[in-house]
């Protein structure tokens, strides 16, 4: 009988580390899955018109089949390779926030393959606005279709040792870059209906979208009758510790294997402490700080909560859903 050990085995590739956009691309034109940089979080990458390169990034993240895939493109011309229709709506939104961390949800072109988008007509586009990002999709040539680099479930990498501690071995390339800059991932916005409608929140804020197409709203999850983002169902963001979302410490709170985050120093004391200078700051580190506490052995974070204004509303979004993980 064959061994499950074995089988596991079979499928470790040496994953190479480089800080080549070129010798990077050479892996994702050849079939493989490369991790790379961007100003959001770290993406898995496969060129999104080979359906087995596709099918290696579900597999090495073990995500759900269910959940699409953003395509991400370093030329604008590919836009047209991907999405069938351009309601005046994206092309506005196109116009002004690519590249940046913006993902723009059209109707798929007949050649993108059912894997990349989950089987949905739908698919997410996205420039990112990181230099090496754009020099690594240019060298690809093609549109790539990545998730964040992560295991399923696990905070979103925010740096290439992040990506290397969840993924070495299973992928063929990390290009490594800088830590990122903003730290949570991409608005995505559904320019399938009128009006659009935010399926996340980034660091684009509503208020930007508005400015540039009045009357944008916010997909509420109870409301059925439009199509939602289906990746928004899957358990998120959730290092293994538990996470607490609290305006302040409270006074009496576990001390024992307890770690804290955010923008004001608590009164009592805590063994892991990080104090963010700001929001920004706050959504820059708070997935690293994650990562950290899990590799100590920490059993329970403290989040301090934000107010909902600005990046403060994906802050928040994204420590809710840690805290339900
Ligand atoms: O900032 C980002 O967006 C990062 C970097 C790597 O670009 N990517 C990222 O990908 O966060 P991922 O796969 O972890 O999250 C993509 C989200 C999921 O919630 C997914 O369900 C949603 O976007 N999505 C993708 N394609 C969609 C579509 N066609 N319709 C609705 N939602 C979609
Ligand atoms: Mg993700």
């Amino acid at each position: 009988m064959r061994s499950p050990r074995l089988s596991v085995k079979l499928l470790l590739v040496n994953t190479e580390l480089t800080d080549s956009p070129k010798a990077a691309a050479r892996f994702i034109r050849s079939g493989g899955i490369v991790a790379f940089p961007t100003e959001t979080v770290y993406g898995l990458g496969a060129d999104i018109f080979d359906p087995a390169a596709v099918a290696k990034i579900f597999e090495a993240k073990r995500r759900p089949a269910d959940n699409p895939l953003i395509a991400h493109v370093g030329d604008l011309d590919q836009v047209e390779q991907l999405a069938r229709e351009m309601p005046t709506s994206a092309a506005r939104l196109i116009e002004v926030f690519f590249p940046g961390p913006l993902t723009v949800v059209l109707k798929k072109s007949g050649r993108v393959p059912a894997i990349a988008t989950a089987g949905l007509n739908t698919i997410g586009i996205r420039m990112p606005g990181n230099k090496l990002a754009n020099e690594f999709l240019r060298e690809c040539a093609t549109p790539v279709a990545a998730p964040s680099a992560n295991i399923s479930g696990r905070p979103s990498p925010t740096t290439w040792r992040a990506v290397f501690e969840d993924l070495d071995s299973r992928i063929d390339c990390i290009l490594q870059g800088e830590p990122t800059d903003i730290g949570l991932e991409s608005t995505v916005v559904d320019c399938t209906v009128d009006p659009p409608l935010v399926l996340r929140s980034g660091a684009v804020l509503l208020e930007s979208l508005r400015k540039v197409v009045p009357g944008t709203a916010v997909y509420r999850a109870n409301d059925t009758s439009v199509p939602r983002s289906p990746g928004m169902r899957h358990k998120h963001y959730a290092p293994r510790a538990d996470v607490l979302l609290v305006e302040k410490l409270p006074d009496a709170y576990e001390l024992e294997n307890a770690a804290y985050i955010g923008l004001e120093r608590p009164a009592g004391e805590v063994g892991s402490l990080l104090i963010c200078g700001s929001i920004e700051d706050y959504a820059r580190r708070v997935f690293a700080f994650f990562r950290d506490c899990d590799n100590e052995g920490i059993e329970r974070i403290y989040c301090q909560t934000v107010p909902e204004a600005g990046l403060g509303v994906a802050l928040m979004d994204r420590l809710r859903r840690a805290a339900s993980g």
